[in-house]
């Protein structure tokens, strides 16, 4: 099973600059919960935007997940990380392996575009903020393509300094 996962502004914005818009702890415990122990998929831009590695190279693997980066860079390495040069490559890996299992679409723009008609999920944090700055965007998500399953509303406090919301939607 593939999901996506990601945090969205109220005009669907991600990311400026190969970085995020906010600072949310919350946010960042929820994809931590989420994901812990599961595969994630993202962009090689996405790879780079998580640190500097032990190689002193741009691109940090996350902890406690298998970390899988997409990248059309046929020279492309790092220590860490599994390396797909196409989705139809990813995709036929995947099917050999445990179809229960749930494995996650971490960003960013490019990556959620390919992947969004192919996920059976979507987890979606919604900061209820605008971001005029904004340079990457999350593909809308159609009513008529999505069910809305959970929703869980956290208002703003002093770590967390917009309103957000917890949602799911699986394919309708
Ligand atoms: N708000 C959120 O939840 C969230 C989550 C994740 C990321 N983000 C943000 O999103 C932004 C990054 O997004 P982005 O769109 O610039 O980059 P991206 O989607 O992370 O990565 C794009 C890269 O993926 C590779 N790629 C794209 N299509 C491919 C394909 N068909 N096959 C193989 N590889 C492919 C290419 O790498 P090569 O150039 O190496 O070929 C491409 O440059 C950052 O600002 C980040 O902070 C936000």
């Amino acid at each position: 099973m593939l999901s996506i996962i990601v945090a969205i502004g109220k005009n669907n914005e991600i990311g400026k600059k190969n970085d995020l818009l906010w600072n949310l702890p919350a946010d960042m415990k929820h994809f931590r919960d989420t994901t812990r122990g599961h595969t994630i998929i993202m962009g090689q831009k996405t790879f780079e935007s998580l640190g500097i590695g032990p190689d002193g190279k741009l691109g940090k693997t996350l902890p406690n997940r298998r970390n899988i980066v997409l990248t059309q860079d046929p020279t492309f390495y790092r220590e860490g990380i599994e390396i797909f040069h196409s989705i139809e490559e990813l995709e036929n890996k995947l099917k050999t392996e445990n179809q229960n299992e749930e494995n996650f679409v971490i960003g960013g723009g490019m990556i959620y575009k390919l992947f969004i008609d192919r996920v059976d999920k979507l987890y979606i944090t919604h900061v209820d903020a605008s971001f005029s700055d904004a340079e990457v965007y999350f593909p809308i998500i159609e009513e008529t393509k999505w069910q809305k399953i959970r929703s869980e509303k956290h208002s703003k406090d002093d770590l967390n300094i917009y309103d957000i919301e917890f949602a799911e939607y699986i394919k309708k």
